[in-house]
């Protein structure tokens, strides 16, 4: 399918709060893959993480962008943030549209994401180290996904999102 642009990244790197600015922008559906794995499974990915385990969860992420890659058309897409880790999924975002990697520091993370409890990777005693530990071994596997890099940092999401727009070649 066409058409589409897909926001890659960390948790807390905004891939949600831009991608929905770029939608209202530019006049495209959203949508969060977490939230479609959510309403497919009938459950939440803390739950997920429970029962399925999360290996669990990343194969339905694959199944996700299997039946994205037949149903999206002009969409703005999040992906979660652990979705680009599969070879194969990095291979099934780049069939399905333009994707942006939104690049962001940990110190970032670390202050959006204080006291959040829906992340079921940062929920241990110290999510400040398994923030680095994660973004260090990501890192390369959300540049080899990416057709191009977006740094957030200090930036608004509109900002973000019209320069990721204008990569994308969306609303030229
Ligand atoms: C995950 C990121 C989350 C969600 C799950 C696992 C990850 O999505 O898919 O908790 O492995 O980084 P967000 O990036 O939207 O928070």
């Amino acid at each position: 399918m066409t058409g589409n642009i897909i926001f890659i990244g960390f948790m807390g790197a905004g891939k949600t709060s831009v991608g929905r600015a770029v939608s209202r922008r530019f006049h495209m559906d959203f949508l969060d893959t977490d939230e479609y794995i959510e309403e497919k499974a009938g459950m939440s990915v803390s739950e997920i993480f429970r029962t399925a385990g999360e290996d669990g969860f990343r194969r339905m992420e694959t199944e996700a962008l299997q039946a994205l890659e037949k149903e999206a058309e002009n969409c703005v897409i999040s992906a979660g943030g652990g979705l680009p880790l599969r070879e194969e999924n990095r291979e099934l975002l780049k069939k399905l549209g333009t994707v942006i990697y939104l690049k962001v520091s940990p110190e970032t993370v670390k202050e959006r994401l204080k006291g959040d409890t829906t992340r079921p990777l940062l929920a241990g005693p110290d999510p400040e180290k398994k923030i680095r530990e994660l973004l260090e071994y990501r890192e390369p596997l959300y540049e080899q996904a990416a057709h191009y890099i977006v740094d957030v940092n200090g930036r608004a999401p509109e900002a973000i999102g019209e320069e990721a727009a204008q990569k994308a070649g969306i609303g030229i």
